[in-house]
């Protein structure tokens, strides 16, 4: 029996990344996954991968800015799979296109619509059932940028301090209801976007590029078994905090190798 055994799961960007990592970590624990992005060919190809474990698992095109079209997902998702138990709110996009006196108010727009509005859609989309439940996870991954500005990258860095007040906001409104929500903090890792963001020939992704030349860079599986370990039991020790993959206590207890000296937090 996997812990997560009957429940279901929806993961924001699921295709790739760290969602593709959740989503499988979730599998393996016995959760129904439903996943949704924006490219039909790599949610199939995890969905392929969750049903070669012996869960089931339910494909969405959409888009997390657009509120009628996570309505509709969500509505899609439990007409297959039955109720959302546990929502990963992973789905985000960042722009490093330079300072704020020259950035584009279009793309402030898109990283915020993305990586705020997406998480509140999906939260507000699934809460009303989990409350009326009495259990659920809400899971908000958030970055390091949401407590460190991250200059060249205003509104990704925006958006995640948001999302870390969103989730306490949340953990107020949801006390005594069975419903937790945690952000997490998943660390650097060797995904699409810090490729992406290396690529960029800026002085404020240098770092990138030296987190990537010294070897820096943590595969998605660690904050994968993090999330995973949330949504059981743990989880009840961490509403509304902001919960890193990088403390040396949560991976001795999540059963995660110590990270080398320069990644390390207490
Ligand atoms: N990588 C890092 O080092 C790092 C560090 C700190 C925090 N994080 C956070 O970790 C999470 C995952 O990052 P990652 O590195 O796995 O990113 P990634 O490789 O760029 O993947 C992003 C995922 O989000 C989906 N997505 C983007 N915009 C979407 C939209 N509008 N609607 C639906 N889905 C959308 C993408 O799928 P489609 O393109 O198919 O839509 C993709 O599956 C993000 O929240 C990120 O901010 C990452």
């Amino acid at each position: 029996m996997g812990e997560l055994d009957g429940r279901v799961a929806l993961v924001t960007g699921g295709g790739r990344g760290l969602g593709a990592a959740t989503a499988l970590a979730l599998a393996e624990a016995g959760a129904d996954v439903a996943l949704l992005g924006r490219s039909a060919a790599t949610l199939n190809a995890v969905g392929q991968a969750i049903g070669e474990r012996g869960r089931q698992s339910v494909s969405v095109v959409a888009d997390v800015a657009d509120w009628e079209q996570v309505r509709a997902a969500v509505a899609e998702i439990e007409q297959a799979l039955g109720p959302i138990a546990m929502l990963v709110n992973n789905a985000a996009v960042v722009s490093v296109t330079g300072r704020v006196a020259e950035m584009d108010p279009a793309v402030w727009a898109r990283d915020l619509a993305v990586n705020l509005n997406g998480p509140f859609y999906c939260a507000r989309a699934v809460l009303g059932g989990m409350v009326k439940r009495g259990w659920g996870r809400i899971l908000n991954v958030t970055s390091g940028a949401g407590s460190r500005p991250m200059a060249g990258a205003a509104a990704y860095s925006v958006s995640k301090a948001a999302v870390n007040f969103f989730t306490d906001i949340l953990a107020t409104e949801l006390e005594g209801a069975g419903v937790i929500a945690i952000a997490v903090s998943p660390g650097m890792l060797d995904t699409d976007m810090q490729a992406g963001m290396r690529s960029i020939p800026l002085p404020d992704t240098d770092l990138f590029r030296r987190a990537h030349a010294q070897g820096w860079l943590r595969p998605a599986e660690e904050p994968a078994a993090l999330m995973r370990w949330l949504c059981g039991p743990a989880g009840e020790d961490f509403a509304g905090q902001v919960v890193s993959v990088n403390s040396s206590a949560i991976r001795a207890r999540v059963g995660l190798p110590d990270l080398p000296d320069g990644l390390r937090r207490p």
